[in-house]
């Protein structure tokens, strides 16, 4: 479905009943990312699956920035009545799920922060996205797949399972290489958010892979430490993809994490 958000649009998928569970993808994904979620979480929560501005049937459209998307997601729930949510988010849709955490907490019931961190990026990070923001737009979305599908998977995966990476390569060539170049920007000047993660005061999962080789587990332990009573879930055998690459466990950390968490 496509909602016009601010004369963009925004494409979504909602489904199922119970408690709203809106759900961000990371880079350079789109929100086919969280399928096994929406299919397997929907008779326990009403998903709530989008595609970020520059990703899958949403408009590539600038502002580029945390806060942007954050507005974006906060704009479809408005769109779709849903006053509050558990906002889930892989990787960059953590950074994200982060920003809308400092910028609308009152609209947020939960979080899930899976395969995600707290911190900002090293001057060493921005020279990497520079060269993917180039990258992209001198060789192409397929290009920036090649580069990032290695490191997206767990060793587990890629040994056992070459369906998840192909779908998971299928969903980075979709990507629009202007829509790729903008989360990149909006990565690079994202802020640091560790003195957001004391400040949280609902429930909420910290979700990791024990094989991600993008962003280590012990980002999740130390999100996890900072966030007073948070419950922390490492997947084993899954990478970076965890939520894909082992959806029955994902979805069973979810669902247990979802069994505590009422509307008010
Ligand atoms: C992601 O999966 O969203 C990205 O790898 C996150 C990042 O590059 O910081």
């Amino acid at each position: 479905m496509i909602a016009l958000i601010d004369d963009i649009e925004i494409g979504y998928d909602d489904a199922g009943i119970g408690v709203p569970l809106v759900l961000v993808h990371g880079f350079p994904h789109n929100r086919t990312l969280w399928s096994p979620q929406v299919h397997g979480l929907m008779d326990r929560a009403r998903c709530i699956a989008l595609d970020l501005r520059g990703f899958g049937a949403s408009s590539v459209s600038p502002p580029w920035s945390m806060d942007r998307y954050a507005d974006d997601v906060v704009a479809l729930m408005d769109v779709l009545r849903v006053p509050q949510a558990v906002v889930a988010g892989l990787s960059m849709g953590g950074y994200v799920a982060l920003a809308l955490w400092r910028r609308h907490p009152q609209r947020v019931r939960g979080l899930i922060l899976a395969s995600t961190r707290a911190g900002a990026d090293s001057p060493e990070a921005r020279e990497k996205r520079l060269a993917m923001i180039t990258l992209a737009r001198e060789r192409g979305s397929a290009a920036v797949a090649d580069a990032m599908l290695q490191g997206m998977v767990g060793k587990t995966t890629r040994e056992k399972n070459p369906d998840v990476v192909e779908g998971a390569r299928e969903m980075m060539v979709a990507s629009d290489p202007e829509g790729i170049a903008g989360a990149l920007q909006a990565m690079m000047h994202r802020p640091d958010s560790t003195e957001t993660l004391p400040t949280i005061d609902v429930p909420v999962l910290v979700v990791a892979g024990d094989e991600d080789a993008l962003i280590p587990v012990s980002e999740a332990r130390a999100m996890h430490a900072a966030i007073r009573g948070s419950r922390l879930e490492i997947i084993a055998n899954a990478g970076h993809l965890g939520n894909m690459e082992r959806p029955a466990a994902f979805n069973h950390v979810v669902s247990e994490y979802l069994a505590g968490v009422t509307l008010e």
